[in-house]
Parts: C-alpha cells; sequence; structure tokens
C-alpha cells in the first residue's frame, strides 16, 4: 500500500470510529472534587521512588484532593505516554506525558484553568481530528478519569503525592471493585484494554483479570517475579502494598467482589 493510500485508510478509520460513537462533551462540576480520586483512593496510587517501601514521608491522601504522582502520572503514562504516542522517542505533536515538567510544558497545563489548558481540551474535544485519544486508537479514558484531570489542573497541578495507607497496609478482604480494578484501570488498561491488547493480554473487567489471577501470572508481573515480564511496562514497580493487596485478593481465589 502506497503510504497516500494508508494515509486516507487511516482518516477513513477516524471518520468511521467518530460517527459510530459521538463523544458528548463532559461536564465537570466545580464542586465534583470526589470522583476521580475514587480511582486510586484505596492503595493503588503510591509510587514508592525511592524503592525503599515503608519509610516514605508522604502526607496521607485527601479524598478531595487528586494527586499527580498517584492519580495522573500512572493515567498519562498507561494511555498516553506510550510508543507511538507520547512517550519522549515518538512525542506526537512535540507532547510528552511521561514527566511532570513535559506535562506541563508540552501539554499546555494551565494550573487552576483547566478548560484552557491543553492536556484537559483534546479529552473533550468532538473534533475527532483533534480528540485525544484519537477516536481510532480503540483507548478510551472513562469519564471519572477525565473529570480527575479537570479536578487535578483546577487544583493547580501541582507535583504532588499522598500515601494512600498512611503508614499501614490493610490486606484483609480485599475487593475487585474497590481495591483491584482501580488499580488495574489505572496502571494496566491503557495496554490492555479490550481494543489494546499488548502481549495479547486483555485485563478489562473481572473474568480476564481473574483468569491472569488465578493462572499465576498478574502476581509474577507486579512483582517482578523471575520469568515474568516486568508490569506495568515501562514504569516504577507498584508500591509494596498494593502488591500485597493483589496478592490477598488472589489468594482469597479472586472473587468478584
Ligand atoms: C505501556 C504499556 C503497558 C502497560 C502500562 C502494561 N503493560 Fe502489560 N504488557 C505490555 C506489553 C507490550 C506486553 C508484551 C511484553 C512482551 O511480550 O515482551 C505485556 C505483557 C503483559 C503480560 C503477559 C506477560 C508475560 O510474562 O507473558 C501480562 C500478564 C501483563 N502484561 C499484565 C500487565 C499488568 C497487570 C499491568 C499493570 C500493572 C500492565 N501489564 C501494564 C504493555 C503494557
Amino acid at each position: 500500500m502506497t503510504i497516500k493510500a494508508k494515509y486516507l485508510l487511516w482518516i477513513g478509520l477516524v471518520l468511521l470510529a467518530f460517527t459510530r460513537c459521538v463523544h458528548e462533551p463532559i461536564p465537570p462540576t466545580d464542586g465534583d472534587h470526589g470522583g476521580g480520586t475514587d480511582t486510586t483512593g484505596t492503595g493503588g496510587g503510591h509510587n514508592d521512588t525511592t524503592g525503599q517501601g515503608g519509610g516514605n514521608t508522604d502526607q496521607p491522601c485527601d479524598p478531595d484532593t487528586v494527586y499527580f504522582k498517584n492519580d495522573i502520572l500512572p493515567l498519562l503514562n498507561s494511555s498516553c505516554g506510550i510508543s507511538g504516542c507520547h512517550d519522549p522517542a515518538t512525542a506526537s505533536d512535540g507532547v510528552i506525558l511521561t514527566n511532570y515538567t513535559d506535562i506541563l510544558a508540552t501539554a499546555d497545563v494551565r494550573p487552576g484553568d483547566p478548560t484552557s489548558s491543553d492536556l484537559y481540551e483534546v479529552l473533550v474535544d468532538t473534533d475527532p481530528d483533534k480528540k485525544m485519544p484519537p477516536p481510532g486508537s480503540g483507548i478510551v479514558l472513562a469519564n471519572d478519569q477525565i473529570n480527575m484531570i479537570y479536578t487535578w489542573i483546577q487544583q493547580g497541578a501541582l507535583n504532588n503525592a499522598c500515601d494512600p495507607n498512611a503508614g499501614q497496609c490493610d490486606t484483609l478482604n480485599m475487593s475487585y471493585a474497590n481495591h483491584i480494578e482501580p488499580v488495574i484501570n489505572t496502571y494496566c488498561l491503557g495496554c490492555h484494554n479490550n481494543s489494546v491488547q499488548s502481549g495479547n493480554v486483555n485485563l478489562a473487567g473481572h473474568a480476564n483479570v481473574a483468569a491472569y489471577a488465578n493462572s499465576g501470572q498478574l502476581y509474577g508481573v507486579i512483582a517482578h517475579l523471575p520469568g515474568y515480564k516486568p508490569m506495568p511496562q515501562g514504569q516504577s514497580k507498584l508500591d509494596d502494598c498494593t502488591i500485597k493487596q493483589i496478592k490477598s485478593w488472589i489468594d482469597d481465589g479472586a472473587p468478584n467482589n
């Protein structure tokens, strides 16, 4: 196929995707600060950059605050900062979404003003040529994820982090809906969803996640056990508490609870 034919095919696919799926702009309300934080409020978020585990000095998580390191960076890393899109090597349109400095500078983030910030605007744009992730890409952000980005910018687009476990790690009676799915959605879903299945792996929904949990692969990849590909790919390891919580849920039989 010639380059031109490929280009026309691509445009066609984008138009097709758009006509099949009309995206309603999401009206975030100023008072709705809580929506997004639920996604990782139970322990998914903390990236222990020191690698020490346990010895971190981050503040406890405030449920009304969206945190860059816990909520925003892992989401952008797994859904946007990927090869072929907005990793430093590709930098489509000059936009790099893998670290705080580049996110603010190249996605034109205006602290306090989400609707003037490119990072938010493209998520709710109805023009298929401008909308991100591109309608043809198969990557879709959920409304609560988009609202979380809105709230983070509105709260000043800070380079902040919190300790979701406030120094403690509760691993008893882990629930898929409250403890497991939010972690998967933030750290894994961008590369492993119904449309994009890196390594042929789909982690959308309980049945898929449970299959990898029961085969031992889920724990193998997140605990970086020998013989497994370390996940999330290209990012730091999940924090120790989150790994223990997922392990506990797997040991309980990976229930849909
Ligand atoms: C940036 C994209 C990306 C992210 C984010 C990501 N993965 Fe992957 N994943 C891949 C790719 C690519 C492969 C195939 C790797 C290979 O075969 O070398 C893969 C492979 C896998 C496999 C099969 C591994 C094996 O050993 O065969 C599992 C299971 C998996 N991922 C789970 C996860 C989980 C769980 C997360 C979140 C904690 C995650 N992935 C996050 C890209 C990603």
